[in-house]
């Protein structure tokens, strides 16, 4: 495996100890070799003794001396330059010793962990050195990260690009939400089950709701974040991915493509908003200084590479219909934002209250409740991090002589149910990589689907900026701005409370 741009972040933190992981449940042979590549020099020694700091801070299990004796004897270093005509020499170079060395055959996973704009030139680059062609009995396969494009039109050419030097087989676009063991459940929880999917439709749901909630803020990321904003950071990738996992049919097989081309179709039965009714179908938020957890933090302004005066997207909420017989009529609201009072992301099914309530009337309504009969409507909520589980929330007798209903929950938590530590996401798609499994990937026409909506959305909001008096409009620690409330009042529903 190549890491292209192991200088940075990502790999010490995320790639590195996924790996590592992977080779302490022996789930890699041991010839498996990882070749760091980047533009300054390091000496493998080097490379070798700050990816060890990596995984003992970040790793999800303890760094054990033996078993990183045998991992480091196969990580490596190379330096490359995309401007030089010998750029990719000495990479060559360290992948043919490691296949001497290692025996590791001749096949190559290269992952992109570069800076969004080197992707197309070293695509090029890597086609022209030779790096990208398969020989017969061997694989060369590509992992790119996102951002994929800042909307349609350059997704399609980033994708264009790619498949001068890769057949889309070869393209491994990851999503790290796809490998949440809470996201891959949500196939098993309405395909393994016979009880839900009856009631999976418009005919017994009322509306979902998709929250993606961060406490943190941008993290020393200002700058990336003013060029992508909330919509292009979490909306047109994670969450346009637990929309169509929600709202897909059931593939006949677990094959990858039958997965992926359900999961397109429902992307593609998304009714595109028209940018002129972007404003009405979204809101924009951004956070002020506030409070989490009683402890101050700075606005989003005042974080480091933000302009003074930005205008970016730190929160947004959306209302998304789905043309089809399974969803019409019941639509689908999302929002995520950082600075939020607390970290949540979930799914809620609201189900559609009952025809008809023989209890109308005989129960006393508490203050401020709104159904006639003081049932509230069932509620299924997947929660997808942190406090991984499900719970169904329905209407019980309270005891005692008079009739009284109150919500209750019927709970399922990972914590509890099993003993395993959930593996970290970048561990399994890692791994379903080298296996050449694509199932978990973002297929080519999936990613242009999703920013086929975000595009419409992004161009509404190019053409009415928000109100300079009226941003940042929402106080870090608070659930995003007051519109965002009215939004979902407006049409007589209220977001559910993590
Ligand atoms: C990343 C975004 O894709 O996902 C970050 O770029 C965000 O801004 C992160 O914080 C959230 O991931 P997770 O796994 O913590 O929900």
């Amino acid at each position: 495996m190549v890491i292209f741009g192991a200088s940075g972040d990502l790999t010490k933190r995320k790639l590195v100890p996924a790996l590592y992981a992977l080779a302490a449940e022996g789930s890699v042979p041991d010839g498996f070799t990882v070749i760091g590549a980047a533009r300054s020099p390091l000496s493998d020694e080097e490379f070798r003794a700050d990816m060890r700091e990596g995984v003992e801070k970040y790793g999800r299990i303890h760094l054990r001396e033996d078993v990183w004796e045998r991992f480091a004897a196969g990580l490596r270093y190379a330096t490359y330059n995309m401007d030089a005509e010998d750029g990719f020499d000495h990479l060559k170079q360290a992948l043919e010793a490691a296949d001497r060395e290692r025996g590791t055959a001749g096949n190559r996973l290269l992952y992109f962990s570069t800076p969004p704009n080197a992707v197309m030139p070293l695509t090029d680059r890597l086609n022209t050195a030779g790096l990208t062609t398969q020989a017969p009995g061997t694989f060369v396969r590509v992992i790119i990260e996102k951002p994929f494009g800042r909307d349609l039109a350059t997704a399609r050419e980033l994708n264009t690009r790619l498949h001068t030097a890769f057949v889309e087989e070869q393209i491994y676009r990851i999503d790290h939400y796809l490998g949440k063991e809470t996201v891959q459940n949500l196939l098993v929880f309405r395909f393994a089950n016979g009880i839900f999917e009856p009631l999976w439709n418009r005919q017994y749901i009322d509306h979902v709701q998709i929250t993606v909630a961060e406490e943190i803020g941008v993290e020393g990321r200002g700058s990336y974040y003013e060029e992508a904003g909330a919509l292009r950071d979490i909306v047109q990738n994670h969450i346009m991915q637990l929309v169509a996992i929600m709202g897909m049919e059931a593939p006949s097989n677990f094959q990858a493509e039958m997965v992926r081309d359900e999961k397109v179709k429902l992307l593609r039965a998304v009714r595109p908003i028209h940018p002129d009714d972007a404003l009405s179908h979204s809101v924009r938020g951004q956070y002020s200084a506030g409070y989490i957890n009683g402890q101050p933090v700075p606005g989003y302004r005042d974080e480091r590479g933000v302009a003074p005066d930005s205008l970016r997207e730190t929160f947004v909420a959306l209302k998304l219909d789905i043309d089809n017989w399974r969803w019409a009529g019941t639509p689908f609201y999302l929002r995520t934002g950082k600075r939020m009072p607390k970290r949540s992301t979930e799914i809620v099914i609201q189900f559609r209250r009952v025809p008809h309530s023989p209890f109308a009337g005989s129960v006393p309504l508490a203050a401020g409740a709104v159904p006639e009969d003081g049932i509230d409507p069932n509620l299924l909520i997947l929660r997808i991090q942190p406090d991984e589980g499900i719970s169904l929330r329905f209407g019980a007798k309270i005891p005692g002589q008079a009739l009284r209903i109150e919500s209750v929950n019927m709970d399922f938590m990972y914590g509890t149910a099993f003993r395993e530590q959930s593996p970290d996401a970048y561990e399994r798609l890692l791994l379903d990589c080298m296996l050449g499994d694509p199932t978990l990937f973002a297929r080519e026409d999936e990613v242009e689907e999703a920013w086929r909506f975000c595009t419409a959305i992004l161009d509404g909001w190019r053409a009415h900026p928000p109100d300079r008096t009226n941003s940042p409009n929402y106080p870090a620690g608070t659930w995003g701005p007051e519109e965002s409330h009215a939004f979902m009042a407006r049409d007589g529903r209220a977001w559910h409370v993590p």
